[in-house]
Order: structure tokens, then sequence, then C-alpha cells
């Protein structure tokens, strides 16, 4: 098995497309965007909304312009290039636990699938309005 083949696999089981493709918390994965950002977010209390990204390697809305090394380092620290620290709905904590190795396969991986152009949204502070859907967490309605 190729590293890019080990990648594929891994990027299955870590179930990435579905914070990563468009289409799939709206019940229909657009397969020809395949990894290429959600058009859903998450809506953090008290942080904000975000967007799963394009994770494709296109330059300008995806991560081409990222390392291999780079995105290794955000799946195990959950640090990107420019410092930021990823919301805890990406599940980097997971995959801290992989090994170098089979951190190094999915960004592998990650460079190998095909560009998709699309800029997800955010991420948006909190109280900032999200131009498309988003997922929220809704308190319990009070007892009568
Ligand atoms: C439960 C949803 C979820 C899953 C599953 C998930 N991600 Fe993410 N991921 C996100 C969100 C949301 C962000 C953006 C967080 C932020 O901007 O703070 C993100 C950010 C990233 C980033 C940083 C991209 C950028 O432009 O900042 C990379 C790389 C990434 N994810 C790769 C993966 C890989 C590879 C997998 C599977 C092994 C995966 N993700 C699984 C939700 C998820």
């Amino acid at each position: 098995m190729t590293a890019v083949e080990r990648g594929a696999y891994l990027v299955t089981l870590g179930g990435c497309a579905d914070c990563h493709t468009p289409g799939h918390f709206l019940g229909r994965p657009d397969a020809t965007r395949h990894l290429g950002g959600s058009d859903v977010g998450f809506e953090i209390p008290s942080l904000g909304v975000f967007y799963g990204p394009n994770i494709t390697p296109d330059d300008d809305t995806g991560i081409g312009s990222w390392s291999e090394a780079e995105i290794v380092t955000a799946l195990q620290t959950g640090f990107r290039p420019d410092g930021r620290g990823l919301a805890p709905v990406m599940p980097w904590r997971a995959f801290a636990q992989l090994t170098p190795e089979d951190a190094r396969a999915i960004a592998a991986y990650l460079k190998h699938v095909p560009a998709v152009k699309n800029k997800v949204p955010g991420p948006l502070g909190p109280g900032e309005q999200a131009p498309a859907f988003v997922m929220r967490i809704v308190p319990p309605t009070a007892p009568p």
C-alpha cells in the first residue's frame, strides 16, 4: 500500500469528508467536491461558528499553500501555520494519537486529491451573522 492509499483509507475512517465536503450534512454529499469545504457550520457557544474548511490542494481556497509538515502539525497539535488554534469541533485531539507515519500518509493523500475551488465562510466570532447553514446547540425548553 502506498502512503497515498493509506491516507485515503485513514481519511475514510476519520470521517473527514463528513465535516469537510459540501452537502454532507444536508443529506447529499457532493462527490465532485470531495473534501472541498462544508456548507454547514458548527456553532460553538461563546466561541463562534466554524465551517469545515476546504482541505483540497487549491492554492486560494484550500490548503494548497500548506506543506505536508504543516498539515501534520495541524492534525497532531491543532495549530494552523498562521498560529491560530483550531476550534475543538475539529477532532485533532483524536488525530494526535495517529502514528507520525499515518499522519504523514493523510497529508500525502490531501495533497493528492483533486483541487476544488470553494471558499467556506468564516470563521465567525460570537454574534456575527452566519451567511450559510449552522448547527446550533439549543437550550432545553423550560418545563411547563
Ligand atoms: C466533526 C467535524 C470534523 C471532522 C470529523 C474533521 N474535521 Fe477537520 N476541521 C473541522 C472544522 C470545523 C475545522 C475548522 C476549525 C477552525 O477553523 O477553527 C477543521 C479544520 C481542519 C484543518 C485546518 C484547515 C484550515 O484551513 O484551517 C485541517 C487540515 C483538517 N481540518 C483536516 C481534517 C482531516 C484530515 C480530518 C479527518 C482525519 C478531519 N479534518 C476531520 C471539522 C472536522
